[in-house]
């Protein structure tokens, strides 16, 4: 590659969505990297030249740079001790009171301490909540180790899953959270490449929206504000969405469509067009914890941050609205074949985490109804959280799924669904009945291939045959 760096010395500890995108990214902008996960099978997946996660660009870039600049091991130890700045990318999953559990975190941390015998950074990369930089400390310090000899930074990533390496090497911005020089000076070499432009003057570098003329901004401040930056952003996102889901509602009542109101805000650059997208409801493995986490923190804090609490109520009952206009438009559920598109939290990823479409489907399940899925995929995660059986089918063609149902639901926006043949798909739906929970169609269109549509915060169309009961409920 033509990118002229100076190279750092990197660890990354965890190798999933996160930890594992970062590695790769860090060796494609010329650093030499390991990537250091307790998965032991993961592990040798990855030597062996396997990509456990569906994400675009990654298994190109795991091949370029695999056994060149990219190592992958279970040693931490051994990575922590050659490593300039250790980067901890392992999860921060949700405890029972809404809390992040950082479990995970402060036994990396205290697996580090043990191995730190020069001056290094240790780089919080997950999220996760203010002040923990200043546990990571405590936590190295109480194992003996001398402050002298590490520094912690905080370095929120805002990839997102299925454009993960595009966004990780075309940020909007970088962030780095540092309360010393020598932390920032590290932080500031490693991701110079993208800053100075150096990396999109490369033949090979993943295209995106960054170039040479226009690389993305590096924001330095404090740990403490770095932490909450990543916090409020996404809790931001999720109130973006849960507030054009409440306004698709008030446009359900009245006939509008919420497309039209949402093109009319984003124009308005004080709002913005992005994250506007009314449907069943943001899922994952960040928005549902990251909002939760960040209202506990604000409790612990005796901040009133009310309107956290009425993002999530919102978004729960987003998807029990979404069940309801099945019902309407099905009357009864025991005994039907209903066919499901999408599994994955959104499309573009196998991830299944907090994926709404679950919910959806369990609702649906509990009714008596039959259920056929297919997601490009998320089919073989989706199968360890609801196991294959008599009522919860799965099959590998859209179409397939489709076939003999009494009506289609669309669960997430993977592209492809949007270019159904609606011809064929009429062909092979028992009723041609559509319900589509991420707006992929033009509701006129649907009308004129004679299918009932309802979608989300538009018109329910109704085919003439079926306008009359349309308004029983
Ligand atoms: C990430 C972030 O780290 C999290 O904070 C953010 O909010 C969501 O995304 P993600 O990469 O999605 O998590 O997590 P996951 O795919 O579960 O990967 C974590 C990896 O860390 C796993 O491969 C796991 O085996 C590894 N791990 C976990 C360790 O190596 N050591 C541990 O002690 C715990
Ligand atoms: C998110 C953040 O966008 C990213 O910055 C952060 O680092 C991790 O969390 P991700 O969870 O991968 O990324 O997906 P995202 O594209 O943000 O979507 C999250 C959920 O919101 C999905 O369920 C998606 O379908 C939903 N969504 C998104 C909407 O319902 N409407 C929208 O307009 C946008």
């Amino acid at each position: 590659m033509g990118v002229k760096t100076k190279p750092v010395s990197i660890a990354v500890v965890g190798s999933g969505y996160v930890g594992l995108v970062a590695a790769v990214c860090f060796a494609e902008i010329g650093h030499s990297v390991v990537c250091v996960d307790n998965d032991e099978q993961k592990v040798a997946m990855l030597r062996d030249g396997g990509v456990p996660i569906h994400e675009d660009f990654l298994p190109e870039l795991l091949a370029r740079h695999r056994n060149q600049r990219l190592q992958f091991t279970t040693d931490l130890s051994a990575a922590t001790q050659r490593a300039e700045a250790i980067f901890i990318a392992v999860g921060t999953p949700q405890s029972d009171s809404g809390n992040a559990d950082l479990s995970y975190v402060d036994a990396v941390a205290t697996q580090i301490s043990r191995s730190i015998g020069s001056y290094k950074v240790i780089v919080e990369k997950s999220t996760v909540p203010v002040y923990t930089n200043e546990w990571i400390r405590r936590v190295v310090e109480r194992n003996g180790t001398s402050s002298t000899n590490f520094d912690v930074a905080s370095n929120p990533e805002f990839l997102r899953e299925g454009t993960a390496v595009t966004d990780f090497l075309h940020p909007d911005r970088i962030v780095v959270g540092a309360d010393s020089e020598a932390a920032a000076d590290i932080l500031r070499a490693i991701y110079a490449p993208l800053t100075s432009g150096d990396y999109y003057r490369s033949d090979n570098a993943v295209i995106g929206h960054r170039t040479i003329s226009d690389p993305p901004p590096l924001l330095l401040t404090s740990t403490k504000a770095a932490e909450l930056i990543k916090h409020a952003s996404n809790a931001f996102l999720a109130m973006k969405i849960s507030f054009i889901n409440a306004v698709a509602n008030v446009c359900e009542a009245v006939d509008a469509n919420v497309e039209e109101v949402a093109r009319g805000m984003g124009l308005d650059k004080r709002i913005g067009s992005q994250f506007l997208r009314a449907g069943i409801g943001y899922g994952g493995s960040c928005f549902p914890k990251d909002v939760a986490a960040f209202r506990y923190v604000a409790e612990q804090l005796s901040v009133d941050f009310g309107i956290l609490t009425e993002v999530e109520k919102i978004n729960e009952q987003q998807k029990r609205r979404f069940f309801n206009k099945v019902r309407s438009a099905l009357w009864t559920f025991r005994g039907k074949r209903l066919a499901v598109l999408g599994l994955a939290f959104k499309g573009g990823t196998d991830d299944v985490r907090e994926s709404p479409a679950f919910d959806v489907i369990r609702m649906l399940l509990s009714e008596g109804c039959t259920i056929v899925a297919f997601d490009p995929a998320a089919t073989e995660r989706a199968k360890l959280e609801l196991p294959p059986g008599p009522a919860m089918q799965y099959v590998d063609d859209l179409y397939g799924a489709a076939t003999g149902a009494d009506a289609l639901l669309i669960l997430s926006d993977w592209p492809q669904f949007g270019e159904i043949d609606l011809e064929k798909l009429q062909t092979v739906l028992r009723y041609p009945i559509v319900i589509d929970g991420r707006n992929l169609y033009d509701p006129q269109q649907m009308l004129e291939h004679g299918f009932t549509y309802l979608s989300v915060g538009r018109p329910a169309m109704y085919p003439a045959r079926e306008r009359a009961g349309a308004r029983v409920r």
